[in-house]
């Protein structure tokens, strides 16, 4: 049984992991209302709620089935916010020196890249290792708030960074976005909503580095094309065009990410594609990863909406299914807030 913590951005996060029998319980304190308030997430607000929480949900975990069986803590160390990574690895080592239990640090991007096997793993545990290897190959989009890259997992597990974002992430130029037209935070699921009932091609949003000739993303201009067409359109008719204007910034952010993955897919041998992160809520964007996958023809993983943004049963998942995971890090575990894929 692994017991995860996860408290790298908003959301304090625990689980218990059985790897012969899937995730025996979850539990998740959002703090998305609190940061709504202030347009986006505030570091030190965030640290604070996750003191706040952590004590509820560990003790909600201890006293789950499967909370006394505890044989491993895992706890992620970062990439992050620096105080709230701090108070999750100061939690978790209090847990694994109390239960005298191996402590390992976990990559949040490895976690959200294993999310989407979670449900395969579900599906029949013991046969999970099996299966997966039909699997691999993989190619995994993350797309969340912080970050969005393209990485390969090849049939050892092991994880290579095929490209990053150069500027802003996918989710941040929605939020931005969302921000600009006066919607709120997060803006990724104001944006679909309005979108839905709008025409994507109603005005023409750049494709950052779609000609790039690699894998890099950049949504920084797409951010600022929006910028400078509000600053043209009066507030009335940028009201009223709203609809409009949301689904064909949608469709912009949607068709970089499936065009760079088109090319990864040709590239790569591949047999499979996942999707992850908070943005794999969208779903153009499963669709439009779903027909990637469908013109490659691989299969389809996309983490399920409980495990797209940041939650603590992917950070136990990882922390079983990647090799990195094995590794006990002891008390010596530090925070690496500006870790990317990690070594
Ligand atoms: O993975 P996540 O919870 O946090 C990070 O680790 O960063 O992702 C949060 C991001 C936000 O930018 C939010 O706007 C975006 O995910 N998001 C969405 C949707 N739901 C959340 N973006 C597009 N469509 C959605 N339905
Ligand atoms: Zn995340």
């Amino acid at each position: 049984m692994i017991l995860a913590l996860e408290s790298s951005c908003d959301e304090t996060a625990v689980a218990v992991f059985d790897p012969a029998g899937g995730l025996a319980g979850e539990w998740v304190q959002s703090q998305i209302e609190l940061h709504g308030r202030h347009g986006g997430v505030v570091p030190a607000l965030a640290a604070r709620e996750h003191l706040r929480h952590f004590a509820p949900l560990l003790a909600l975990a201890r006293d789950s089935r499967g909370g006394s069986a505890v044989t491993r803590v895992a706890v992620t160390r970062g990439p992050g916010l620096a105080p709230c990574l701090a108070l999750g690895v100061a939690a978790a080592k209090a847990v694994a020196l109390d239960k005298g239990v191996p402590l390992v640090g976990v990559n949040h991007l490895r976690a959200h890249v294993w999310s989407p096997f979670l449900a395969l793993h579900a599906e029949a545990p013991p046969e999970f290792s099996a299966r997966l290897e039909a699997f691999l190959p993989h190619l995994s989009l993350v797309v969340s708030g912080g970050h969005t890259l393209l990485c390969a997992v090849d049939a050892d597990r092991r994880i290579t960074a095929l490209s990053s974002t150069r500027d802003d992430a996918a989710g941040e130029a929605l939020d931005k976005g969302a921000k600009l037209l006066g919607l709120g935070y997060p803006g990724g699921p104001l944006i679909e909503r309005f979108a839905a009932e709008g025409r994507d091609d109603a005005f023409a949003f750049p494709r950052g580095l779609e000609r790039s000739g690699d894998l890099d993303f950049s949504f920084s201009g797409l951010k600022t094309s929006l910028r400078y067409l509000l600053e043209k359109l009066s507030p009335p008719a940028a009201g009223a065009r709203l609809p409009d204007l949301c689904a064909s910034y949608q469709r912009a952010v949607v068709e970089v990410l499936a065009s760079k993955t088109r090319t990864a897919l040709s590239e790569g041998g591949f047999r499979s594609l996942g999707l992850s992160g908070g943005v794999a809520n969208n779903r153009r964007l499963r669709e439009a990863c779903a027909a990637e996958a469908a013109r490659a023809g691989i299969s389809f993983f996309a983490a399920d909406p409980a495990h797209t943004g940041d939650n603590a049963g992917m950070v136990a998942f990882a922390a079983w299914a990647d090799p990195a995971g094995a590794v006990d890090e002891g008390m010596g575990l530090g925070i690496e807030p500006g870790l990317s894929l990690g070594g």
